[in-house]
């Protein structure tokens, strides 16, 4: 029976999971993880306190041992993320900076681990979760040292390391149109306007039951292939009140089926990504309270009927 992957590349797509290092001694989650998908993103182990976790000090253990897995088995990988406010060295986050000195400090992070690994990477999740939900710029150290220019900086600095990856910015709650999602689409007009490469956005898509399907997904894919720009789901999951029953199991495999036809509609919609395949491993029951049953494979690695409504999408 055809994989997820394979049924995605008949429409010219990837379907992809997002892993961590420490699942990766599980070997019935391995063998899934390897066969069933065909783009893997790190979850943690590309993040600026596992990679830099001294200043100058690189440490590349992690996410390489994530894009070895991924070569042997033949798949392509999603880097995430150079630019974060969340998962920050101590070293980074225990000081202040002066704008020259964090300008310095960013673009050698960005550098030396984009030339690390240049030409393994398809697309590098380049600045994340950039907006506040009001569509203003979030106050990170970044932003509050060096202006909203840190954006366009930190795009450039990439593209120079490896012209060949692509470029995204990534975000949760901008899947439908409203202010976050329209502040991306201003900025990404305004980066073309100046020459800054960018080639895609990522909608994470971490959906909850409680607060509904984000209807205008369609139309908000659309309007940024407009601009030429390549669109992902990358960080796709549907939690729940737990327990789980018949009623929301159904409609949250609703809800992966119309996600996977929304990207499907949408020619430059380039490929959905799981964060990560099952309960097993989600962080969602670590971050909310009484919620989980996020992921497609339940906490056995056995398919929920969310996984066959995106067979079926697939099909
Ligand atoms: O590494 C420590 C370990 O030493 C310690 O024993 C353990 C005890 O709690 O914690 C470990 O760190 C955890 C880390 O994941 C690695 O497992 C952190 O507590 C935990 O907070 C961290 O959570 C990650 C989260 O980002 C942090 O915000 C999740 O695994 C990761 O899936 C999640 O991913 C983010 C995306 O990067 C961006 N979009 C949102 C998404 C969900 O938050």
């Amino acid at each position: 029976q055809p994989t997820l992957a394979d049924l995605a590349q008949r429409h010219g797509r990837y379907f992809g999971s997002a892993t961590d290092n420490p699942e990766l001694t599980d070997e019935p989650y391995k063998a899934v993880l390897g066969s069933e998908f065909d783009m893997i993103t790190p979850g943690n182990g590309m993040k600026w306190y596992a990679t830099e976790p001294q200043q100058g000090v690189f440490d590349w253990s992690k996410g390489d041992e994530i894009v070895n897995l991924a070569r042997a088995n033949h798949q392509r990988v999603r880097g995430h993320t150079l630019v974060w406010h969340s998962q920050l060295p101590d070293w980074l986050t225990g000081r202040t900076w002066t704008a020259p000195e964090l300008r310095a400090v960013l673009k050698k992070h960005i550098q030396t681990e984009v030339r690390h690994y240049r030409g393994k990477i398809y697309a590098w999740d380049v600045v994340n979760e950039a907006f506040n939900e009001d569509g203003t710029y979030r106050e990170t150290v970044f932003y509050k040292t060096l202006g909203p220019g840190y954006i366009a900086d930190a795009l450039r600095w990439a593209h120079q390391a490896d012209p060949k990856a692509k470029l995204y910015l990534n975000d949760y709650n901008i899947e439908g149109i409203g202010p976050k999602s329209d502040a991306y689409y201003k900025l990404a007009q305004e980066l073309q306007a100046q020459g800054v490469p960018l080639d895609g956005i990522g909608l994470q898509a971490h959906l909850a039951l409680q607060y509904g399907y984000p209807t205008t997904l369609e139309d908000n894919l659309r309007r940024f292939s407009r601009l030429r720009l390549d669109t992902a789901l990358t960080e796709v999951d549907v939690r729940m009140f737990v327990p789980a029953d018949e009623a929301k199991l159904a409609t949250q495999a609703e809800w992966y089926r119309d996600m996977t036809e929304a990207c499907l509609a949408v020619r430059r919609c380039v490929g959905i990504t799981l964060w990560d395949y099952t309960d097993k491993y989600s962080w969602i029951p670590a971050f909310f309270e009484g919620e989980g049953a996020a992921l497609p494979w339940d906490e056995q690695l056995a398919p929920k009927p969310a996984y066959f409504a995106i067979r079926d999408a697939l099909s």
